[in-house]
């Protein structure tokens, strides 16, 4: 028998396709957003001796209350906001979960969640699941700012969540402080929650972290999602967390606690052990990768390719409407094959791509030597 598929829709992901792509052609992969450097070695020693000498039994519910503590105290380093660790922060397994136990927790059958296209695509399948339906306000080049006018038009009584990305992934670009505080005006009348992912909170290029957590008005209604995966180049150890006002993370833990019940508890207590011995570390990763993308760039002063503003997150759009008028699905295929780098097409994170955009995403969360190889294969063309 087959099951009618409540995902209809979805299939396998570009970020899987151009991966196996990239590897069957042993091609350059800078298609998916992960780093090809090790972690801190001080981090995995810390996870190792944690697995063979520490508990490896089920955590707490809610996570560690050391690590829980750990990231109250991150928090207040990075944003002066002082939130309670038993009640307000949960830790999950990735922002992926996160994101998904708070859509299920908050949208109801017939409820509207607004999005803004281009989205990272996690989002609308857990909308669909929980029986809500998105509507998207679309952003466009070259600052994918919103338009604040047309997210009012787009609110009705059936509007239940706001799902905000800053900085964004796929086009790097930042909120302003005049974003939160229009967004903040828009629905501080109206019963609507905000899930702001922020999983590049600390790879921003400016000068202000700008975040959910500084907006004391905005925070008492919304859920802010982190991922440690992002911030300590361990994508694979999936571990994030949310933080939301205590009656907010109440209704997540209730989904949290039936998808995973607690996230794996040797890499929480390393991760507590190293937020608590190098507290300034998340504060080094914007000038880290400013210059990963500073490289990128430079080596790609003399393509064909334009390069749109880039101020958080480690992800590089190019625009190559100068060198071809093909769709980016097939442009990025022949990258593969003719010149052997893999990226991802940006129309995927679209409902409905604007018309004649030519923009690929490149991830510079890569070695300078991987970069500037790219960079020159690219140039060729
Ligand atoms: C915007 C965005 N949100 C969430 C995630 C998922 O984070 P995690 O790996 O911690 O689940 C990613 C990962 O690429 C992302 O880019």
């Amino acid at each position: 028998m087959t099951p009618s598929s409540k995902l209809p829709q979805v299939g396998t992901t570009i970020f899987t396709r151009m991966s196996a792509l990239a590897a069957e052609k042993g091609a350059l992969n800078l298609s998916q957003g992960f780093p090809d450097f090790a972690p801190d070695q001080r981090l995995l020693q810390r996870a190792a001796d944690a697995v063979l000498h520490g508990n490896n039994q089920y955590a707490p519910m809610t996570g560690l209350p050391a690590l829980r503590g750990a990231i109250a105290a991150l928090i207040e380093r990075h944003y002066q906001r002082e939130v309670d660790a038993a009640s307000e922060i949960t830790v999950t397994s990735g922002a992926s979960e996160a994101i998904f136990d708070a859509i299920a927790a908050l949208v109801r059958p017939g409820d509207e969640v607004v999005l803004f296209d281009p989205a990272y695509d996690l989002y609308e399948p857990a909308v669909t699941l929980a029986g809500g339906q998105c509507q998207r306000l679309v952003l466009t080049a070259p600052d994918f700012r919103p338009d604040w006018q047309a997210f009012e038009a787009l609110l009705s009584e059936k509007t239940r969540l706001v799902l905000i990305n800053s900085p964004h992934n796929p086009t790097g670009s930042c909120w302003q402080s005049a974003d939160l505080d229009a967004l903040w005006q828009a629905i501080a009348s109206r019963d609507i929650y905000v899930l702001s992912d922020e999983v590049y909170e600390f790879i921003h290029f400016g000068q202000e972290a700008l975040s959910v957590h500084s907006h004391s008005e905005l925070r008492e209604r919304s859920l802010v999602v982190s991922s440690f995966g992002k911030s300590f180049h361990l994508t694979g150890w999936k571990l994030g967390y949310a933080v939301a006002p205590a009656a907010i993370s109440a209704e997540l833990r209730k989904v949290h606690q039936f998808v995973t019940f607690c996230t794996v508890n040797p890499l929480q207590q390393a991760i507590a052990g190293h937020l608590t011995a190098l507290p300034e570390e998340t504060f080094a990763l914007g000038p880290f990768y400013r210059q990963k993308r500073d490289v990128l760039r430079a080596a790609l002063t003399k393509s064909r390719f334009k390069l749109l503003p880039c101020e958080g997150t480690y992800f590089q759009l190019l625009d190559y409407s100068a060198i071809s008028d093909e769709d980016d699905v097939s442009f990025c295929e022949r990258l593969v094959d003719e010149v052997g780098v893999a990226a991802i097409p940006v129309s995927v994170f679209y409902q409905n791509p604007p018309k004649g955009q030519r923009l690929i995403r490149l991830c510079f969360a890569k070695e300078e030597a991987t970069l500037i190889e790219a960079a020159q294969r690219l140039s060729q063309l």
